[in-house]
This record gives structure tokens, sequence and C-alpha cells, in this order.
């Protein structure tokens, strides 16, 4: 048999990718083999490249002429006025962008306006738990995907964390919102904008000297970096859900999926990364998400930022053990040790036996004289919880929220 060449390795498995060529990972975090066939994709076929050798060469030339020719400060203000799917771009954009941008903000034929309107019915009933789970279960775990908790700390988002959150909560109420992909929503400017300013990453954080010495690529947000965060996002949202026994039709898991399969086209992902179904999303998650997660400086203070965040409501006097406990029953206690978060004798046990139940009390699958007597002590908190996380991670604001292209690093 010929010497396996990368050639080779590519033509007989069909999808293999570059074995090791294109993975720098330190020892601890070595990067499994890609094998997850597009097959199981919604293109249904593909060059099964490996994507971590896969950027969005377009919108990364694009943008990095761009910034190199002084234009992001301009582009990003005409942007602002861009809100609505349906509008009309802003006049005085370089051509060369308003070219990709009439290109980027089309939807893709596969898109199901019937799916659609089925996925918001899902997120209407199931708001209150999605604000928990986008926050404490996707938040909290890209603070140990140790490239995305690099990537934001070093970038000039990493300064101002909360003004981070809230731009990525955009996302999160965007697509959860009524209209949503429709003409008057702003779903798929949010994504165009955000694929841009991934594209600002890929070309600013390389000239980091803080990035480049911690990090283990040569430039951020490669495509499996972005279907690691993807999967961060709604197949871990729909495995706690299916975790916690929420009763969710069919129907409405697989438009759910579907408005984050069209969110991830939305991003510049290509179709034959994207999986086509949960069974597919879980066994490419397996591959590409639960290997590599592991404990970063940087998303140690990242995560104990999140952790924080109900610090204007009491001061973190409750808040801080209770999100601290609810993100150990979430992510487990290997990954609670690894973030460094206290044990806390109350809230951890009363995650642990009550969450389920409460759970099954809301959804009137249990009535609450038959749940475990300690709901009754944390039913009023549990239940403001999941208030305060969709208020927190899925409202709109009261300021209005514009995506940019960052023009720097973090410090510069
Ligand atoms: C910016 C979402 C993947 C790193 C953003 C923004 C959103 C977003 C909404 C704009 C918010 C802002 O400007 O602060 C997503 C989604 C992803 C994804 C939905 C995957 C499906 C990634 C990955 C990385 C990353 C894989 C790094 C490995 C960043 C950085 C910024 C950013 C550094 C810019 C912050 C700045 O302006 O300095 N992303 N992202 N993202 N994202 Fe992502």
């Amino acid at each position: 048999m010929d010497k396996p060449s990368r050639r080779n390795v590519l033509m007989a498995g069909g999808t293999l990718g570059a074995v090791g060529a294109l993975s720098v990972a330190s020892p601890a975090q070595a990067a499994p083999l890609w094998t997850w066939s597009p097959k199981g994709s919604v293109a249904g076929a593909g060059e099964g490249a490996d994507p971590r050798g896969v950027w969005d060469p377009e919108a990364d030339a694009l943008v990095a002429s761009l910034l190199d020719r002084g234009a992001v400060p301009e582009v990003n203000k005409l942007l602002r006025t861009w809100t609505k799917n349906s509008q009309a771009l802003p006049a005085g954009l370089p051509a060369d962008l308003r070219d990709f941008m009439e290109r980027a903000r089309r939807l893709p034929s596969w898109a199901d306006q019937g799916k659609l309107a089925t996925a918001v019915e899902f997120n209407k009933k199931r708001g209150l738990y999605l604000g928990v789970t986008y926050g404490f279960a996707s938040g909290m775990m890209s603070t140990v995907i140790p490239r995305e908790a690099r990537a934001v700390y070093y970038s000039k988002g990493g300064a101002d964390i909360k003004d981070r959150i809230t731009k990525t909560a955009k996302l999160g109420y965007d697509i959860g919102s009524l209209k949503a992909y429709q003409p008057d929503g702003e779903m798929i400017v949010t994504c165009v904008k955000t694929r841009l300013a991934h594209a600002g990453v890929r070309h600013l954080l390389p000239k980091s000297p803080y990035w480049t010495k911690v990090a283990d690529e040569k430039v951020p947000i490669s495509q499996a970096d972005m279907m690691v965060t993807w999967h961060s996002l709604p197949t871990t949202v729909m495995q706690n859900l299916v975790k916690w026994k929420v009763p969710i039709p069919a129907a409405e898991s697989e438009a759910f999926l579907h408005s984050w399969q069209l969110s991830a086209h939305m991003l510049g992902i290509k179709d034959e990364y994207i999986p086509n179904s949960w069974a597919e999303a879980n066994s490419q998650a397996k591959q590409v998400l639960d290997p590599i997660l592991a404990a970063t400086p940087e998303g140690i203070k990242l995560a104990h930022m999140l952790l924080n965040l109900g610090a204007v409501i009491d001061g973190g006097l409750l808040t801080k053990p209770i999100l601290g406990s609810l993100t150990r029953y979430i992510l487990g206690d290997e990954i609670a040790g690894w973030l460094k978060i206290p044990r806390d004798l109350f809230w951890d046990s009363a995650f642990e036996v009550a969450w389920e139940p409460f759970v099954q009390v809301r959804e009137g699958l249990l009535s609450l004289d038959r749940a475990p007597g300690i709901l009754k002590t944390v039913y009023w908190a549990f239940d403001e919880i999941i208030r305060v996380a969709a208020l927190l991670f899925l409202s709109e604001g009261t300021m209005p929220i514009s995506i940019e292209i960052p023009t720097g690093n973090n410090p510069d």
C-alpha cells in the first residue's frame, strides 16, 4: 500500500482531514481527527476537508482590506442604521462590501418558512428555559472552550464583557423573536454583521502579542471552531431540555434545529459542516466539542465575570452562589472544578434534588405536593432564576445594539 499522504488519506476516508498538519493543539487537548461525514450535513455531500483548515475566505479578504484601508469606522457608522432583514443597505458603503453583503444576506434554498414559523412557536413556549440554557449552559460552556475563551478575552470585546454579553445575547434574542428571519425581523442582519465581525477578528487577533503567546492556531475562528461554538448553543440547549424532560413535540424540536442550521449558514459556515438532524448534531458534538473542553486562565476569568452578572441585584450575595450551583448542576463537577466555582452545600443539593421536579411541576406533569420537600423552599428562587435569565439573555434591551467590526484588540 502507498505511504499515507494527506491526499490519499482524504481520498480513502472521504472525510478524514489533514492528520495533525493543521492542529497544533497542546497534548492536553490534542484535537481529534475530523471524521464526520458530509453525508450527515444539510448539503448531503462535500469535500470532507478538515474544517480546522477552512475559514471564510471571501469575507476575510474583504474585511482585511477594509481594515487596511481605514474604511471600518465609517462602515460601522453606516451599518448602525441597517437593522431590518428586508431593509436596503445604506448608501455610501464601499462597492466591494455592498456586493458581498447583498449575497451574504440571501437565505439558502433550503430555508423552510413553515419550519421557521414552528420555531417561533417553540421559542414562545420555551423562552423561559432557553434563557437559562443559553446563559448558563452555552455561555458558561464557552468559557471552557479554550479557543473561544482566548479569542474573546484578547479581542476588543474582551475589554468590556458586559457589552459583549449584551451584543452576543442579541443573537439569542433575534433568533427567538417572533419575526426572526421575516422581512421585518433582525436575525439576518445580526448574522451578516457577526460574520463581518468574525472576519475582522481573524485579521486583527493574529497581531495581538497576548493572543499569539497562548493561541494554538495561527488564525482564529475556523469553520471547526465555529461548529464547536454552535454545538455549545443549540445542541447543548436541546440536550439539557431533553434531560430535564421538558415535553417538546418532534416538529418543534426539528424547527428549533432548523432555525439554528440557518444561522450557521448565515454566519458563513459551509453547508457541508452543518448537521442535518439532532442525531448527526449529537454525533458531531461528541467528536468536536466534548474532547476539547478545558480550563484556561482567560476562561476562568470570563466565567467569574458571568457569575457576577447578578451582582447588580444583590451585590452577589445570593446570586453568585446560586448561579455557581446552577453552573455546577448543568456542566458537572469536573467543569465547575476547572472554573474554580466553590461548592455550596445548600444550593448544590437544591439543584440536584429539585430542579427536574421543578420543571415537571411548571409543566403540570407533577403536583407540588408530590415533589421533594425542598422544592417548596426553593421554588421561588428557581422561578426567579429562569425569569431573570430570560430577561438578561433573551430580552431586547432598551438600547439599540449594533454589532460592529472591531478595529483593534484588547488591550491594544
Ligand atoms: C463576535 C456569535 C463563533 C469569537 C460575535 C458576535 C456574535 C457572535 C453575536 C457579536 C458580538 C460582539 O461584537 O461582541 C457567534 C456565534 C458563533 C460564534 C453564534 C458560532 C455559531 C465564534 C468563535 C469564536 C468567536 C468560534 C472564537 C474562537 C468572537 C469574537 C468576537 C465575536 C472574538 C468579537 C468581539 C469583538 O468585537 O471584539 N460572535 N460567534 N465567535 N465572536 Fe463569535
